[in-house]
């Protein structure tokens, strides 16, 4: 395995600045929910703890842990695990959304990334795993399946105007 997925600390800021210009040309919201203009790497570093404990969450948000792939000191990509599902999550998020810096994908980041987050969702206490995507995502659901995903449904999302897939990933 060549990526190691963890989460940030202080060490990190260098490297989290660099890896946000890799999504330039796409939604920044795939590498960080946290991070917003202004603002300092010391505070975001404190809205992540603070999720993870599911401190002061924002209306609708369950506690989470953002985890970064970190490839030579590189970031390449992000995880994010959700610890518990609400209705919107089970409609349409799951417990585990991911994303690679588009000049990494296609070299199999991806999966070893979901493999080291699957072992996390282990060690948190979640053994069934939900995980959604987009119908036509192919390189998502193949990710999924690559994991033994089992398909639950497809269904219509209103919101996002496309039909997703959801599966479940079991643990045990
Ligand atoms: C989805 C995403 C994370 C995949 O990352 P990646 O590192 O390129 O994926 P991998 O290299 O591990 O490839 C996984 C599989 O998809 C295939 N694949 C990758 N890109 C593909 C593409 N554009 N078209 C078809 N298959 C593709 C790979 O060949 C591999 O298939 P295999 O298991 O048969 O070998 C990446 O495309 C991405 O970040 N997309 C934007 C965010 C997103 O859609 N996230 C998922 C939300 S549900």
């Amino acid at each position: 395995m060549k990526t190691e997925l963890r989460e940030l600390n202080t060490d990190d800021e260098e490297a989290f600045i660099v890896g946000l210009k890799e999504w330039i040309d796409e939604s920044p919201h795939w590498y960080s929910f946290a991070w917003k203009d202004g603002m300092t790497f010391k505070e975001m570093l404190e809205i992540l703890s603070n999720e993870r404990l599911g401190k002061d969450l924002a209306p609708g948000r369950v506690p989470h842990t953002m985890l970064y792939g970190f490839l030579d000191g590189v970031i390449i990509g992000r995880v994010s695990v959700r610890h518990t599902l609400n209705e919107s999550l089970r409609l349409r998020g799951g417990h585990i959304g991911y994303a690679i810096a588009p000049r990494f994908r296609r070299m199999g980041y991806a999966k070893e990334m979901v493999a080291q987050a699957l072992v996390y969702c282990k060690t948190i206490g979640v053994k069934d795993v939900m995980v959604t995507c987009g119908d036509t995502n192919v390189p998502s659901w193949k990710i999924i399946e690559h994991f033994s995903g089992k398909l639950q449904d497809r269904i219509w999302d209103e919101e996002d105007q496309e039909t997703i897939r959801r599966y479940w990933i079991n643990l045990t």
